[in-house]
């Protein structure tokens, strides 16, 4: 087998596995352009592990059997790195994206009590009342894109339970945020226009958005740091601004700012996307569909939950995540260098039949009364720096899929299923998770659930 052999200077071997010997420029545009076609081309051909040679990325060792990617996964914070997450640059160095290390772990600590699994369901009635207002204007019996629907409800989720917006301030940011991060992607994939020219130019419309953008956020947080009754206040926001104004510690409005921009940036089109393809999933499986209608007459959600997992693990929306060595990584028996990028394939552990009995099959079943694998299963990355609104994601989908079944009826389908499409963040159906649905004149479980109508926030 050939292998990479590198000295480095303490006279350590380094060895690299082997990988495709295609050049970079190749191997990148492959990726930009048929990202899920060519990584399963290479898993195919170069197995659990690889290197390819990326243009700007550089050196990447890519995982996709899960005792690699647990290896991955609880390495030492000073072993990997985020690396330098594009992402992170453009949001600025207040994002959970742009940290590492002891700056990471203490960003999580004052982030991961206000996402924790349990506080989530106070979340629940406001996610109905979105999912209600938004499908109010979904059309009968012809078919529309559904992840247009599903983008205004997660933004606006997000803007009230996170920001805690709510009046003008929440219309003025529903209104910036979707042309805020709509240029921003491109900026990202093309850093040189991120530069300020002036206000006609690219890099100039963003920083005059992102002004407006920290204005608004800076009112947000006034009000609440005058907000006498702070404490009774469910909003993550109000939670991260609590302990702060207690200790009476200083606060960095413009690092807020970019932390609340990292949360609608990652949780916004993920769990959008997510649930465009449930509908695309289940108008494919009319039985899985009838059994959830069932389910969704009364309280229960076990089935619910289960089909949300088997959507991540069959049609996850983040291809990959990304680490970067900092000091000799040792990867099953190979000795990655620092400036090593390490990449795990979400989407090709998830469609391997040695981890997933008839991986191909949609199956939701799979996973009643059985948690998924932690490296097996991992649509939400994992170790330090996994997702942390992964449990917010989780109630946003369960509640606006519960909400879809109780007031419509799905019209099931057998036209192929949609393509997956890459926009910029996550990867969504190509034709937006297409449906038909009719509304249900008794609401399903009518005793609780309430008529359809807009319940504006104001
Ligand atoms: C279906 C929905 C979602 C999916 C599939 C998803 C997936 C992911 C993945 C794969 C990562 C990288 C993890 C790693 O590198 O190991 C991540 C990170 C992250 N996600 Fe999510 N996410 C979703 C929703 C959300 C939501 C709703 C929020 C917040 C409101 C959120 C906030 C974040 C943040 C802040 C990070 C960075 C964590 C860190 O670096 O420490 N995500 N997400």
């Amino acid at each position: 087998m050939l292998q990479t052999v590198l000295m480095s200077t303490a006279a350590e071997a380094f060895r690299l596995p082997p990988g495709p010997k295609s050049p970079r420029f190749l191997n990148g545009l492959l990726f930009l352009v048929a990202q899920r076609w060519s990584t399963r081309r290479l898993q195919h051909r170069w197995g659990d592990i690889y290197t390819v040679e990326l243009p700007v990325i550089g050196t990447t060792v890519v995982v996709s059997h899960p005792e690699l990617i647990k290896t991955v996964f609880t390495a030492k914070p000073t072993v990997l790195h985020a690396g330098k997450n594009p992402l992170g640059s453009l949001l600025g160095p207040g994002s959970l994206f742009s940290m590492d290390e002891d700056r990471h772990l203490e960003e999580r600590r004052t982030l991961l009590p206000p996402f924790h699994g349990d506080r989530m369901r106070s979340y629940d009635e406001l996610i109905e009342e979105e999912a209600m207002g938004a499908m109010q204007a979904w059309p009968e019996g012809t078919a529309f894109p559904t992840i247009d629907t599903f983008k205004r409800t997660t933004l606006r989720v997000i803007l009230r339970a996170v920001f805690g917006a709510e009046g003008s301030g929440l219309a003025d940011l529903e209104q910036l945020l979707p042309r805020l991060t709509a240029l921003g992607q491109r900026l990202v994939t093309i850093p040189i226009l991120r530069r300020d020219f002036g206000p006609w130019t690219p890099g100039g419309r963003y920083a005059a958005m992102r002004r407006r953008y920290d204005e608004l956020v800076g009112v947000l947080v006034d009000e609440r740091l005058a907000d006498a009754e702070l404490d009774q206040r469910i909003d993550i926001l109000a939670l991260m601004l609590t302990p702060l104004r207690q200790a009476k510690a200083e606060i960095n409005r413009s690092e807020l700012a970019d932390e609340l921009l990292t949360l609608l940036v990652a949780g916004h089109e993920t769990t959008a996307s997510s649930l465009a393809w449930t509908v695309e999933r289940l108008r494919r499986h009319p039985q899985m569909l009838r059994r959830l209608e069932r389910e969704a007459e009364d309280d229960s959600s076990t089935l619910r939950t289960a089909t949300i997992h088997e959507v991540h693990r069959t049609r996850p929306v983040i291809g990959a995540t990304g680490r970067m060595a900092m000091r000799p990584f040792q990867l099953g028996e190979w000795r990655l260098p620092p400036g090593t990028r390490v990449v795990t394939q979400i989407s090709a552990t998830h469609e391997d039949e040695r981890f997933h009995v008839h991986a191909a099959d949609f199956d939701p079943d799979r996973y009643v009364g059985q948690k998924p694998d932690t490296y097996a299963w991992i649509p939400f990355g994992g170790g330090l720096r996994r997702c942390i609104g992964a449990a917010f994601a989780q109630l946003e989908m369960d509640v606006v899929i519960r909400t879809m079944l109780r007031h419509f009826e799905l019209v099931p389908t057998d036209a192929p299923g949609e393509r997956q499409s890459f926009r910029g963040v996550a990867f969504a159906p190509a034709k937006g998770g297409v449906a038909v649905v009719h509304r249900r004149r008794e609401p399903l479980g009518s005793n609780e659930a309430p008529a359809l109508q807009r319940v504006g926030a104001g």
